[in-house]
């Protein structure tokens, strides 16, 4: 049976790997392209003599080949017939497309000296060239495909074709960079599309799933008849837990948005595939996904103290630490021997009040509802370090980009409260950029009308017991063109500190034209300009140095006084992105200690979209359990990237795991190091305070694989007990060797204590 099973998964995978379409219906455009910087459009015109162009290849950035840090217009150009024959041999007859990968930052598109589009989205045949190009950000991420009618007069059929590619880039890569640069007929996978991954997946009770499929044919004219099979397997042991097969008339339009349900132990790894079989061709497109599994185990309803374990403060600085804690019903908090000068509210668990000397405390925390009670130690410890854990917060960059505004930071700060992050620690609400406007006449700065009013904003996240931060530049400008601190860095901090603010992170940006080829020296000067500001005031702000790692940030940061740095540039949802980042992060590790963090950028879980429209994340389920398990391990600060309004069980499941977020808090404040590496697997260790050791073992392959561990790599010999602390489960004893299973791109997160 379980035989069967397997061939059956092998079989369903085989079709999934089949069901690309190619044929003589597509001619390449992978050679032949001619490029120039600068702009003039006479270069769109057919007749336009390119022979002086330099040759390209439009799977590299232009950066890569040779115009180096260029950022402006260029134009790309390339000569093709087009055999009319193609028409013949398609399955679609009626429409051609132009498909051109992606494109940094944003494009248009001649055909033979017309405009057949712009920007990544299929234009109306006739529309005029924009003067220019919008800034529009994650443009570059989209794929082009330019759909023209077979009859379109601007295609020269069986004869030689001009396209044009005018391209503009705002910083960074530019130009052309993504396969497939091809034109094509149609095929089903144009038309016919599944979504898998816009709707959440519902947990219900204990082991019912239900999720939402939508099965769509965009093509206004073209019907599409034939099969739909949707079935959801186990991976292990290949069990079939739900199958459909329908027979399924496709009428041009028609959008099938249809529920699913099937039993299932939440913790199982299992695969939902669809395929359509079109009826008289037999061609076939297919989609598969991987159902996330919940591991985290709910908290006890009995009271749980969860969060930091140590806090900071500088003498007479303002005092706010909340105790944080899970359980039913009414919690109430009390501290046995708190500090003469500070007092806990017994509501809400928050500690203010002011420390005027530098020492440390050892407090003792209860917490009590109706089914008991639990205690736990803080440190607290006065002196000139803060952020002594690192910050645990959501920020509204990877949400909502420039369209953050006063409403949805309060919104995210509700959420914060209402979904329970808050009861495991979560503690920032930090604005990112996008809230400033100008400097007035006399040095003040003031934010732009999405924020009426900064000091009352501020005033709301702290009552509900939450802190809050700000972003600025050491620039004229920030990357999103606000305004930012140069030359009135006394005079904004001034502004925070009133407005009541706990956390600045400050982005290098536009900096660099005051210092285009950084020194060392002026890498660091504007960071201690502000450094400087940030301790003439009588609040402790986190200070986060953002300048994606120039000049190696983690073995200076520490000396402008950071207490985080980024170590890279920005994260995108993407497992290239995620993995290239987070496995990097050995050389920072020694640089690492308690209020000194490395911080390899913000978290891309839950619903991101760096501006006003959304999407889930495009990480699996297994990829997000790697990037919070390495973000634990690498003692990163946590911030949320996602809308806290819309989290759906599993992710929220991700974020409120007590013993995973414990290893990220873990006051010993020791990143992980690297202490294996293969083409296939990562393991890394990080030491904790109370001499056990936290182990994350990663599959960096598309396939389930068992991990083998050695003890004696992992500095440890002799008998331990292993903890997996995802599902928060003693595993046994372990002595020289052992071994784990993970699915791909997946992560294990254990512990080991002798
Ligand atoms: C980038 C930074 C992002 C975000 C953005 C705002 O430089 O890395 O995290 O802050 O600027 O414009």
């Amino acid at each position: 049976m379980r035989r069967i099973a397997c061939l059956l998964t092998v079989l369903i995978m085989l079709l999934v790997s089949c069901s690309t379409e190619t044929g003589k219906d597509v001619v390449l455009l992978d050679t032949g392209w001619k490029f120039s910087t600068g702009d003039d459009m006479t270069w769109g015109n057919p007749s336009f003599n390119d022979s002086g162009w330099d040759n390209i290849n439009p799977m590299e950035t232009w950066e890569k080949q040779g115009h180096k840090k260029y950022d402006g217009f260029a134009w790309y150009r390339i000569r093709q017939v087009i055999p009319r024959s193609m028409i013949k041999t398609a399955f679609l007859k009626d429409s051609i497309i132009f498909r051109l990968g992606k494109i940094d930052d944003c494009d248009q598109v001649f055909l033979n000296g017309a405009l057949i589009g712009e920007n990544g989205t299929t234009m109306a045949m006739n529309s005029l060239p924009s003067a220019d190009f919008n800034k529009i950000w994650g443009k570059w991420d989209l794929n082009r495909n330019y759909v023209l009618s077979v009859n379109d007069p601007r295609i020269q059929w069986d004869k030689e074709n001009v396209i044009a590619v005018r391209v503009f880039d705002f910083s960074g890569p530019g130009g052309m960079f993504s396969q497939p640069f091809e034109i094509a007929m149609p095929g089903l996978k144009d038309y016919v599309r599944f979504d898998l991954t816009s709707s959440p997946y519902d947990f219900e009770g204990e082991n019912i799933l239900k999720k939402n499929i939508v099965i769509k044919n965009i093509s206004g004219k073209n019907e599409f008849k034939g099969n739909l099979v949707i079935r959801a397997v186990e991976q292990e042991g290949g069990i079939g837990l739900y199958t459909e097969k329908t027979g399924i008339d496709l009428t041009p339009g028609l959008i099938i948005d249809k529920q699913i349900s099937f039993k299932t132990s939440f913790d199982k790894a299992v695969n939902l595939f669809i395929c359509f079989t079109e009826a008289t061709t037999g061609k076939q497109i297919c989609d598969t996904v991987d159902v996330p599994r919940i591991l985290t185990p709910k908290p006890p309803k009995g009271p749980r103290i969860t969060g930091a374990k140590v806090f900071g403060v500088r003498p007479w600085s303002p005092f706010q630490f909340k105790v944080t804690a899970t359980g039913e019903g009414r919690l109430k908090y009390t501290a046995l021997d708190l500090p003469a000068g500070l007092k806990i509210n017994e509501d809400d668990g928050v500690i203010t009040g002011v420390l005027k000397k530098k020492g440390e405390f050892i407090v003792k925390l209860k917490v009590e509802n109706h089914l008991g009670f639990c205690e736990r130690d803080l440190k607290i410890v006065v002196g000139d370090v803060i952020s002594l854990t690192p910050p645990l917060g959501w920020n509204s960059w990877n949400c909502w980009g420039l369209s953050v505004s006063d409403e949805k930071i309060r919104q995210s700060a509700d959420a914060m409260k209402s979904s329970g992050l808050s009861d495991h620690g979560w503690t920032y609400i930090n604005i990112d950029d996008g809230w400033e406007y100008m400097h007035d006449k006399d040095g003040n700065i003031l934010t732009n009308s999405k924020f009426p009013n900064m000091r009352a904003l501020c005033d709301y996240v702290h009552s509900l017991g939450l802190k809050i931060g700000i972003y600025s530049s050491p620039g004229r400008k920030t990357c999103g063109g606000y305004e930012g601190s140069l030359g009135f860095e006394e005079k904004d901090v001034q502004h925070y500190a009133a407005w009541g603010i706990d956390y600045l992170k400050y982005d290098w940006c536009s900096y660099s034209e005051v210092a285009p080829d950084p020194t060392p020296e002026q890498l660091k000067y504007p960071y201690q300009v502000m450094r400087r500001a940030l301790r003439n005031v009588n609040r402790d702000i986190h200070y986060s140095l953002c300048q994606y790692g120039m000049g190696d940030v983690w073995k200076w940061g520490a000396s402008v006084d950071g207490n985080s740095w980024r170590t890279t540039g920005d994260i995108e949802d993407t497992w290239e992105s995620l993995s290239l980042i987070g496995f990097s992060q050995d050389k920072c590790s020694p640089y690492s200690a308690p209020g000194r963090w490395n911080d390899p950028d913000m978290l891309v879980v839950g619903r991101v979209g760096w501006g006003p429209s959304l999407h889930n994340t495009r990480l699996t389920p297994e990829e997000q359990y790697t990037h919070i398990t390495l973000w634990s391990l690498l003692a990163s600060p946590l911030l949320i990237g996602c809308d806290l309004t819309q989290l759906d069980a599993f992710t929220l499941s991700l974020l409120t795991n007590d013993e995973v977020l414990a290893v990220n808090q873990d006051p010993l404040g020791k990143q992980a190091i690297q202490v294996k590496k293969t083409g296939e697997y990562e393991i890394w260790i990080r030491d904790l305070e109370d001499g056990s050791k936290a182990v994350g073992l990663f599959n960096k392959t598309e396939k389930a694989m068992n991990i083998p561990v050695e003890m004696k790599a992992l500095t440890l010999d002799g008998k331990c007990q292993m903890r997996d602390l995802w599902v928060q489960k003693d595993l046994g004893q372990v002595c020289r060797h052992f071994e784990m299973k993970t699915w791909p791109h997946g992560a294990r997160l254990i512990r080991l204590s002798k």
